[in-house]
């Protein structure tokens, strides 16, 4: 299988702690794809994503899966043992609301990203900007509340990600002084190998 990535991004991270923490990731292989605006590898959109975004995995047999959800939801299918995305009943539909609030919030996150280091100054939005702020500020609240049950579901996965991901990029911006019960839960998912090793900020 080939991974199309780039280091920095918090959705592939998310697809490499995944085979990480599900034993596939020695059959992954990396393959750096630049799809920033303005870079964009066009022959990447012709030929393996038409929306120009990474993560995407093309399989052996030329089929490729996108975005990073669909990637994790396969690989949590070849490992077999619903690690990642519980089979059923309330853990499920509690790891996917999870997931897609903290992957919004890593959205956001990115899009400030572009706006502010890509953009030029001149035609920068700084209400568009702070509405993006307001989302990762009320999902930190949201998920200070409500830790995830488990640090290596899809949910947890996702979580760290998007902290991960906010130090990276706003290393100013002190979250952990707001939203303590989330911070500890960062620590301590933060020790597990598969965390650690994908840690753009280590
Ligand atoms: C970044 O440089 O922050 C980045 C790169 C690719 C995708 C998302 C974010």
């Amino acid at each position: 299988m080939r991974l199309h990535s780039a280091a920095p991004s918090p959705f592939v991270r998310k697809v490499r702690i995944a085979a990480l923490e599900l034993g596939l990731f020695d059959q992954i292989k990396i393959i750096e794809t630049h799809v920033a605006p303005g870079k964009t590898d066009t022959q990447y959109g012709e030929t393996v994503n038409p929306l120009r975004k990474i993560p995407a995995l093309e399989l052996d047999d030329g089929t490729v899966l996108m975005d990073s959800y669909v990637i994790c939801e396969y690989l949590d299918s070849l490992a077999g043992n619903h690690a990642l995305i519980p089979a059923a009943g309330d853990a499920r539909w509690n790891v996917l609301t999870g997931h897609s609030v903290a992957n919004g919030m890593m959205e956001a996150a990115v899009l400030i990203r572009y706006e502010t280091f890509l953009r030029p100054e001149e035609h920068r939005w700084s209400g568009w900007i702070d509405e993006q702020w307001v989302k990762i500020h009320t999902g930190l609240g949201w998920f200070n509340q409500r830790l995830p049950e488990s640090e290596s579901s899809l949910e947890g996965i996702t979580l760290a990600c998007a902290l991960g991901y906010l130090d990276f990029r706003n290393p100013d911006v002190d979250w952990r002084g707001d939203y303590s019960r989330l911070a500890m839960w960062h620590d301590s998912a933060s020790q597990r190998d598969a965390f650690s090793l994908t840690d753009p900020n280590g």
